[in-house]
């Protein structure tokens, strides 16, 4: 199975000490960054002007998941911003497509995620649109939530939708990924794997870091 990235999330990392956190984490593929409106999900991290510190000191790049309504609005402005990738969700974004070709014009790759009851079939014809697919593994807006079994079969049509495609889209995961799941969530095709508690709730990040990377790609 073609696996590539462990994606830590800073949502259960320490607020306070950002920069620090972000040095633990010099392994990882990007650092995951939830940005939460309180209206799209009933939870409020933080915004575009923490999100600008974060690019400024990370060492590794910055994957931004906007979990935030009216996306059409305000997501171009974190690509602007140096965002590696982007990612709006499909249920809070108007005009999807053209958000996404508005996020790959300032430099992003353009992400979209679905809702675990969000199917993705009506949204297949969008694949050259994206970069990246986010399949929600839990329902968003907190960390440590247990991973839902119910996704595997959307995470696997997603998976054989981008490769009869020929595209290169990634399939990314978020959401209770531990040693445990992200073998199944592999095994049914997913390439890149976000991961708060199970990171940054180890005393070794990098530590658990390669250990959900050696999971992955024994899948
Ligand atoms: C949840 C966030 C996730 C969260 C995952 O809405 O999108 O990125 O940090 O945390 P864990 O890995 O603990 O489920
Ligand atoms: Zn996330």
């Amino acid at each position: 199975m073609m696996t590539c990235c462990i994606n830590p999330s800073i949502l259960s990392a320490d607020f306070v000490n950002l920069e620090s956190e972000l040095g633990r984490i010099r392994t990882a593929d990007a650092v995951h960054v939830d940005v939460m409106d309180n209206s799209f999900v009933p939870n409020l991290t933080l915004g575009l002007p923490v999100v600008k510190r974060i690019l400024a000191v990370s060492p590794v790049a910055v994957d931004i998941h906007l979990m935030i309504d009216d996306a059409d609005r305000w997501a171009p402005a974190y690509a602007e911003a140096g965002a590696s990738s982007v990612t709006f969700h499909a249920e809070a974004a108007a005009a999807p497509v053209r958000l996404a070709r508005e996020l790959r014009s300032n430099g992003a790759k353009a992400g979209m995620a679905l809702r675990p009851a969000t199917p993705v079939e009506p949204y297949l014809d969008m694949l050259p649109e994206l970069d990246l697919l986010l399949i929600m593994t839990v329902e968003p807006g907190f960390g440590g939530q247990s991973f839902l079994e119910m996704t595997l079969p959307k995470i696997r049509r997603a998976a054989d939708a981008v490769r009869g495609s020929g595209l290169s889209v990634a399939i990314q995961v978020d959401g209770g990924i531990t040693e445990e799941t992200i073998v199944r969530a592999a095994e049914a095709g997913a390439t890149v794997f976000v991961a708060g508690s199970a990171v940054y709730g180890d005393a070794d990040p990098e530590a658990a870091i390669a250990r959900l990377r050696k999971a992955a790609a024994g899948a």
